[in-house]
């Protein structure tokens, strides 16, 4: 892989070295030019140009289904955000008063505060409490009983950066009869996913951290055997068989995912998704992950001449893109603002300092990192 021709597409790379990719990425040029071409049309054409939108639309919702193997691009269907496919599960599983959730107590709030704000309709959403850098499979298992109905997780965790093993609490929740949610936005993009070798009945991510797209355009996944028993929120003009035909009023849901696209979708968001989701798709997620990992790994292995001590797991199947790291003594904030001032994004999450680097960056900007860092006391 030409990993050079492919930074060539990162504007970003002539100002910052740029290692937060957890938080909200850089877009890549292709994809500044499916906005701005979206933006021409819509200018010189309105709707008038809809079969090319149409079009556009189909090939990106294909391309997501690549990324994903969805069983068929009918079950690939987009979001607004993580939150609203959060909502699709949460909001339309149907519960029964007694039944519980349970998640990682550490996950990101958008997978918290839906699963808690189902307390008003008796159900319960059981946090359980990481060790340390790690949500352990046998603790998400004692926290279930009899009553559990869904188990939701994210892909990686967005603090310490902890890959969850989702062929293994996939295979847990079959075996307890669970519905298995994954939050996989710290993801998906960067780790290949394949959701019929993983039992996960529903995913949902926005695009706008690993795979490279603006904020505000995402995908969402329900398996076909679910789509039936979810009640579908937000149902709109275009959740239903016949969408396009106004005037007959005709109350038939469509029996995949499409039914939650219920309005108008956000076509630049979508369009540029699209152009970067090409770009890693050409460029290959396996392809993607090992150069990922293979820059994390030098992050962690010369971590210590800066004084950091490296907090992420870095075993083979928990490594990820987000490295959590710590310099004794200093405060995050510190490590974060001396790198800012030197030309380097990087972040902060969890009271330590959070490096993520996207397969564009190189070595030299990661030891540019540890290179400002060991400085700063
Ligand atoms: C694990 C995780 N889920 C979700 C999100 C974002 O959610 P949304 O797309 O709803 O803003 C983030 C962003 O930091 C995240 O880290």
């Amino acid at each position: 892989m030409n990993w050079s021709a492919f930074r060539s597409h990162f504007p970003v790379t002539q100002k910052w070295a740029f290692l937060d990719h957890a938080a909200v990425a850089p877009l890549p040029d292709v994809a500044v030019a499916a906005l701005a071409e979206y933006g021409t049309s819509l200018a010189e054409n309105g709707i008038a140009a809809i079969r090319e939108q149409v079009a556009r639309i189909a090939h990106v919702r294909s391309q997501s289904a690549k990324l994903i193997n969805s069983p068929s691009v009918d079950d690939v269907f987009f979001v607004p955000n993580t939150t609203h496919g959060i909502g699709i599960v949460a909001e339309g599983f149907p519960w029964q008063p007694g039944d519980n959730v349970v998640l990682p107590a550490e996950e990101y709030p958008a997978n918290q505060y839906p699963w808690m704000n189902l307390a008003a309709r008796g159900v319960e959403a059981r946090r359980v409490p990481s060790r340390g850098n790690r949500v352990l499979i046998d603790d998400l298992r004692a926290a279930m009983d009899g009553r559990t109905r869904v188990l939701a997780v994210s892909f990686v965790e967005f603090a310490s950066g902890f890959r969850n093993d989702l062929d293994a609490i996939g295979e847990l929740c079959r075996e307890k009869g669970v519905f298995f949610f994954v939050d996989a936005i710290q993801g998906l993009g960067a780790f290949p996913l394949d959701v019929q070798k993983t039992p996960i009945d529903a995913l949902a991510a926005d695009g706008h951290k690993w795979l490279l797209g603006p904020e505000g355009a995402g995908i969402g996944y329900v398996r076909r055997e679910w789509v039936e028993r979810l009640h579908p929120i937000g149902v709109g003009a275009h959740s239903v068989v016949r969408p396009f035909q106004y005037g007959t009023i005709d109350f038939k849901l469509k029996p995949h995912g499409g039914r939650w696209e219920g309005g108008a979708l956000n076509l630049p968001g979508i369009s540029a998704f699209g152009a970067s989701l090409d770009l890693l798709l050409d460029a290959g997620i396996e392809n993607v992950r090992d150069r990922v990992l293979h820059l994390t790994d030098h992050l962690c292995e010369h971590a210590a001449r800066a004084g950091l001590t490296v907090f992420s797991s870095r075993e083979p199947n928990e490594k990820s893109g987000i490295v959590s790291l710590e310099k004794p003594g200093v405060p995050p904030e510190s490590l974060v603002k001396a790198c800012r001032a030197a030309g380097i994004i990087v972040n902060f999450r969890g009271g330590r300092l959070r490096v993520s680097p996207h397969a564009y960056n190189t070595v030299e900007e990661v030891d540019r990192v540890l290179d400002v860092i060991r400085g700063v006391s």
